[in-house]
């Protein structure tokens, strides 16, 4: 109890922090004390309060109820995962990330508990997910308003639903916003084995678009290609079978790439542009490896390649959350029809820190870490 009230303490000096309990204190701290006939139940959360490791300076607290005001929706969330993007923000270094004290996670999904007598639109039951994804996913219980949640269908695994806002999305629209690209073109990619890249080739191979993917040297790393090829990619190469004087020997029959894919950086960043097509463009999307991305001046002069990125949490303007919404239908549909599947880990909440080990990369490469509440 020390703990939280330290924490509503430092709420009281961090206006933006996401908690409803806390919100709920920064309204009217006399009402929420006082109005005990529609609150939520108490939540338990992972919390920090500074930044810095994540398996150091998080923990699981237990919090309040909170009020649940007339446009209020009750969510008991069911599933969020454990993205990079969330452990950069406990680290510290991602651009934009709540203050502390902060609970942590962006995306998930819940289903709906109770309502406030002014929502019309969601019933007990419902699942949704917070539409634009929101920090404070991390949590037994939400309270937001109406307008923040997304009612989506109930018929796919809870793990897809929890993740389908941040990495699904970003490889729908990184095939769309770019090259134009038809049936029978290529592209290639590295980092291939994560959400985004496993997402890359089966949308790709939906619009007939063709994925050269490149992985990381491992053990067992032929039964990973063949996992890969399996949900659709044409070739998968490890970066060292790519230490040849002439990676484009290794296309065979298929087309020279005009786009790429970048989540990694340094030398795997390079592989990919050797692969382009004069012309071509590589975008950056993440940084696994902390390397920076370093392009010939050849690439540039003899090959006029172009260098973009893409930032998701910038693309998704509140404006943009509506029209997300159908982007987020599609992809959903795309995993009930088994058109669109990655590999998850559902994990119980109370083993958070394993769970986040693993995530961290502390114990080797897991699949993502799916906290189950
Ligand atoms: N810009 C945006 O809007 C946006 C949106 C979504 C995601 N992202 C970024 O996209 C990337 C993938 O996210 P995700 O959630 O799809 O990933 P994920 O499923 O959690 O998988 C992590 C991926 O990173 C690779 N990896 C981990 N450590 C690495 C290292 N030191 N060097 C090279 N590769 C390493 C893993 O490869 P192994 O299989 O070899 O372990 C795996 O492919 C992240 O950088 C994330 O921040 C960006």
């Amino acid at each position: 109890m020390v703990s939280v009230r330290l924490v509503a303490i430092k709420a009281r000096l961090a206006p933006s922090f996401s908690n409803g309990f806390l919100l709920g204190l920064q309204r009217n701290p006399r009402i929420s004390i006082r109005c005990f006939s529609n609150m939520s139940p108490p939540s338990k959360a992972v919390v920090y309060e500074q930044q810095g490791p994540p398996d150091e300076v998080t923990r699981v607290i237990d919090l309040p109820p909170v009020e649940i005001r007339e446009n209020d929706v009750c969510v008991k969330m069911l599933a969020a995962p454990i993205n990079p993007s969330d452990i950069n923000r406990i680290e510290g270094v991602y651009p934009v990330r709540p203050p502390v004290p902060a609970i942590g996670g962006y995306e998930g999904v819940g289903e709906v508990q109770s309502l406030g007598s002014a929502v019309r639109g969601l019933s007990p039951g419902d699942w949704v997910i917070p539409s634009p994804p929101s920090f404070g996913t991390w949590q037994t219980y939400i309270v937001k308003e109406e307008s923040a949640w997304h009612k989506i269908n109930k018929d796919i695994p809870v793990e897809y639903a929890a993740t389908v806002t941040v990495n699904p999305l970003t490889a729908l629209r990184m095939l769309e916003d770019f090259n134009k690209l038809n049936s029978g073109d290529a592209i290639v990619q590295n980092g291939s084995t994560s959400i985004v890249g496993q997402c890359i080739i089966q949308l790709a191979r939906i619009r007939g678009i063709h994925s050269i993917n490149l992985i990381r040297d491992r053990v067992g790393s032929e039964e990973v290609k063949e996992r890969l090829k399996k949900l659709g990619a044409d070739e998968v190469y490890t970066e060292s079978q790519l230490d040849v004087k002439n990676v484009k020997s290794l296309l065979g029959g298929l087309p020279e790439p005009a786009l790429g894919f970048n989540c990694v950086g340094g030398n795997s960043a390079s592989l990919v542009l050797k692969f382009l097509r004069q012309g071509g463009t590589m975008v950056t999307y993440g940084g696994m490896s902390k390397k920076p991305v370093t392009a010939s001046t050849s690439s540039f002069i003899f090959k006029d390649l172009a260098l973009r990125g893409f930032w998701l949490q910038k693309w998704m303007t509140s404006e943009r959350a509506k029209d997300c919404r159908p982007m987020i239908d599609y992809l959903l549909d795309q995993v009930h029809r088994g058109k669109l599947k990655y590999e998850m880990e559902l994990v119980p909440f109370d083993d958070f820190h394993g769970a986040l080990d693993k995530a961290i990369g502390k114990l080797g490469s897991h699949p993502k870490q799916v906290l189950s509440f």
